[in-house]
Order: C-alpha cells, then structure tokens, then sequence
C-alpha cells in the first residue's frame, strides 16, 4: 500500500469510531416505551399516546435540533421533576434512545 493511502485511512479511523451507532434495539424500546413512557409522551406519531400534552411527544423530542444520542442518556440518566426516575439499565436505556432517535416526523 502506498504510504499516503495508509495515513489516509488511518485518518479516518477516529471518523468511523464517531459515526453513530446505536447499541440498542428500537423493537424493544417501543415496547418499553408503551409500558412507561406512554402515559404522558406521545410515543408514536399517530399513535396511541396521553389524553393530555402536558409532556412533548417522543416525535417532536427527536426533532429538536438539541436531541442526540448523548442527551437522551443524559437526560434520562437524571431524576426530573415531571418525571418518574426510572433508574434504567444500561440495555433498556439503549433500546428507548434507540427507539426514541427512529420517531423523527
Ligand atoms: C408522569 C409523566 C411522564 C412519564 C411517565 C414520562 N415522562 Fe418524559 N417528560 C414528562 C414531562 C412533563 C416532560 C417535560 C419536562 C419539562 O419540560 O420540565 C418530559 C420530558 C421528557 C424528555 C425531555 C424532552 C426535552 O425537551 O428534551 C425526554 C427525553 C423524556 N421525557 C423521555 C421519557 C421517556 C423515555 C419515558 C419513559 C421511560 C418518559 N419520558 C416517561 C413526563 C413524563
């Protein structure tokens, strides 16, 4: 290999290691989803969700220009207000960001 292809590709390694990709299995959160997020997020688009909108659907979270992979695990890794803790483990918590990022309109 010429010596400049090999430093090439070595300079996209770092890229490939940032690309994301989500561990997790958005089936599964679907259905995680339904059981615990659904009584106050809309958790599909169309879908069955609350009787109010006191919380965002999970559709126009996703949308946020400020939702990422990141701030999801972020967010539901602390307690919040309006929030039940639900104190996820790490694959639950991989399945609904999963799930979550997949919901954008
Ligand atoms: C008891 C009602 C309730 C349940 C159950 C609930 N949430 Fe929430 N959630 C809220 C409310 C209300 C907000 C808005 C919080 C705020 O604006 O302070 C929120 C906000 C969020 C946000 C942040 C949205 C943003 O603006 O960035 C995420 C992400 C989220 N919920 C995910 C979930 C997930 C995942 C579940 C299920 C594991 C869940 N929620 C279950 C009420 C709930």
């Amino acid at each position: 290999m010429r010596p400049w292809l090999l430093a090439l590709s070595l300079a996209m390694l770092p890229g490939l290691a940032l690309a994301q990709i989500e561990p997790g299995d958005p089936g599964a959160g679907k259905q995680l989803a339904a059981t615990w997020c659904a009584n106050c997020h809309r958790i599909a688009p169309g879908g069955p969700g609350p009787a109010s909108d006191i919380a965002p659907s999970f559709a126009a979270i996703a949308a946020l220009p400020s939702t990422t992979s990141m701030s999801l695990r972020a967010y539901l890794r602390t307690p919040h207000a309006n929030m039940p803790d639900y104190r996820l483990s790490r694959e639950e918590l991989d399945d609904i960001v999963a799930y979550l990022l997949m919901v954008k309109p």
